[in-house]
């Protein structure tokens, strides 16, 4: 998990679980793989490197993380972690998730846009978005 909680904070900085500290993040990756929180940890390789990860719990049915290295965007590695996600809540029976990003993140709502989640609210400062498990 420690690969994967340094990737998320350094490129989501802005993030509660960020401001914790790393010890902080590292664990709450380990805390969604207890069976109470019904959770998954999905990570992308690169020579052994992760490159990549995603997490989302059937608890509330949301993808809570997805984050991949800078130097490995655009190449198609959120979308594998997504299908990833699709796979999980498939497993769970589970035909709807959700994932909540900031409105001023605008190339994550690209990316969610762009695989078919559809914004169903907003506040002030987040956006939600909905997808339907193909
Ligand atoms: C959002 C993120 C996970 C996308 O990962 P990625 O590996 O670059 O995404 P992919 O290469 O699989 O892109 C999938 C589709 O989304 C589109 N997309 C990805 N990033 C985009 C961007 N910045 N602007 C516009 N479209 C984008 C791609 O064009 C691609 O469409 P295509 O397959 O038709 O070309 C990555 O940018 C990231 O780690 N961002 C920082 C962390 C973050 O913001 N996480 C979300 C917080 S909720």
């Amino acid at each position: 998990m420690k690969p994967l909680a340094r990737l998320h904070r350094a490129a989501l900085p802005d993030t509660i679980n960020s401001h914790l500290g790393f010890g902080h993040l590292e664990r709450v990756y380990r805390v969604m793989m207890m069976p109470f929180c019904k959770g998954m940890v999905s990570v992308a390789l690169h020579d052994g490197e992760v490159v990549g990860g995603v997490s989302a719990s059937a608890v509330s049915n949301m993808l809570t993380s997805i984050v991949v290295d800078p130097e490995y965007r655009r190449m198609g590695i959120g979308r594998l972690l997504v299908n990833a996600v699709d796979d999980f809540f498939r497993a769970k029976r589970t035909g709807t998730y959700f994932v909540e990003t900031r409105i001023a993140n605008e190339s994550a709502q690209a990316f969610y846009h762009r695989l078919g989640f559809t914004e169903i609210g907003r506040n002030r400062r987040d956006v939600t978005l909905r997808r339907e498990v193909p």
